[in-house]
């Protein structure tokens, strides 16, 4: 009698044995997945996804909220909810992470990746993989890098050359590096939250900003930006995070059959994130909205020349360790 009631006690302390005593009726752990893009992009997709194969092989188990377009919490607060466990999934944007971790701020570098394949390597190789666990003692644990794509620069003016972004206002992230590669050019910036871009465009508080084609096609920025330079400058992917309290408190068993679940969105996900945006492309292109410059490559020259210096500014916070990898992942090797 005594062990039982210490050992009642016991579970009661520990959240992972109160879900382990299954077969007593047990309310299904609830996953609450929020993000701040529109549901037909990657990031969008991905959730729907990841919600359609839990509730499918876990019925009754776990269940999968997905709050998509900002509706649940934004970028000025979605870490910190999950941080107060008030929200179990998120996907922020990887600029998102800068004051949790200088490391990841590798991936804001202008021109540091020659293309998503690129970013690819980096992220399956050691040195990416290890970030994955970078903030685990601000209790933010990475279980996945999901891709959404490289970034366009928009604006109301035709930009060509880096000096033709002399003076304007782009919307970023909040990120130093972002800030620093809009200084570069002779433009200024400001941080806006992603649910606020299109309105900052429409009244010009803002000239332009840096998005993928799906951002950019989904929040219909194009509509207000009639410009915008295909310069491919830096990438727009995502970390699938989780509170490592939650995470590693679930039951193993259920744990390892969601941690294989991420495995086939990712790869579903990553697999179509690059046409997903080509179509997007496309989609504004036929629009006839805003016209699409693409650069000779003299062009683009100039513009990395011209924001390159940013990665000296930045390398000793993220570690040369961490730039130096990143760079070899343009290069391709058998892995
Ligand atoms: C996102 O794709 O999650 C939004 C990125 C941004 O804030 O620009």
């Amino acid at each position: 009698m005594f062990k039982s009631i210490a050992a009642i006690g016991a579970c009661a302390l520990a959240f992972s044995c109160t879900l382990a005593n299954a077969g007593q009726e047990q309310a299904p752990i609830l996953i609450k997945f929020s993000h701040v893009v529109a549901d037909n992009t990657p990031k969008g997709q991905g959730a729907q996804l990841f919600k359609q194969l839990v509730e499918a092989r876990l019925p009754g188990q776990v269940e999968v909220e997905v709050y998509a377009n900002s509706s649940l919490y934004g970028d000025a607060d979605e870490l910190e909810a999950l941080r107060n466990d008030q929200v179990q999934m998120l996907a922020p944007s990887l600029a998102k992470f800068e004051q949790y971790t200088p490391q990841l701020q590798v991936f804001d570098l202008p021109f540091l990746f020659d293309d998503l394949e690129a970013v690819n390597r980096f992220q399956k190789r050691a040195k990416g993989r290890q970030l994955l666990r970078s903030m685990e003692t601000q209790n933010i644990v990475g279980l996945a890098y999901w891709h959404n794509g490289m970034k366009q620069l928009s604006a109301s003016k035709p930009l060509l050359q880096p000096g033709d972004a002399a003076g304007l206002s782009f919307r970023i992230q909040p990120s130093r590096v972002l800030e620093a590669q809009f200084d570069q050019v002779g433009a200024s910036s400001r941080k806006l939250p992603f649910a606020e871009v299109f309105e900052a465009l429409r009244s010009g508080q803002v000239q332009g900003a840096e998005n993928p084609w799906s951002n950019l096609y989904s929040k219909q920025l194009h509509s207000v930006q009639p410009y915008i330079t295909e310069t491919n400058h830096g990438v727009l992917d995502y970390m699938l995070v989780s509170n490592p309290r939650f995470w590693f408190g679930m039951p193993h068993r259920i744990r390892v059959e969601l941690e294989g679940i991420i495995d086939e969105v990712t790869y579903v996900v990553n697999q179509q994130a690059e046409a997903a945006n080509q179509a997007d492309r496309q989609r504004i292109e036929a629009s006839g909205k805003s016209r699409i410059i693409v650069l000779d490559s003299q062009q683009r020259d100039a513009w990395r020349q011209a924001m390159r210096p940013v990665w000296q500014q930045f390398e000793t916070a993220i570690g040369a360790d961490v730039v130096n990898a990143a760079q070899a992942a343009n290069r391709k090797r058998r892995e």
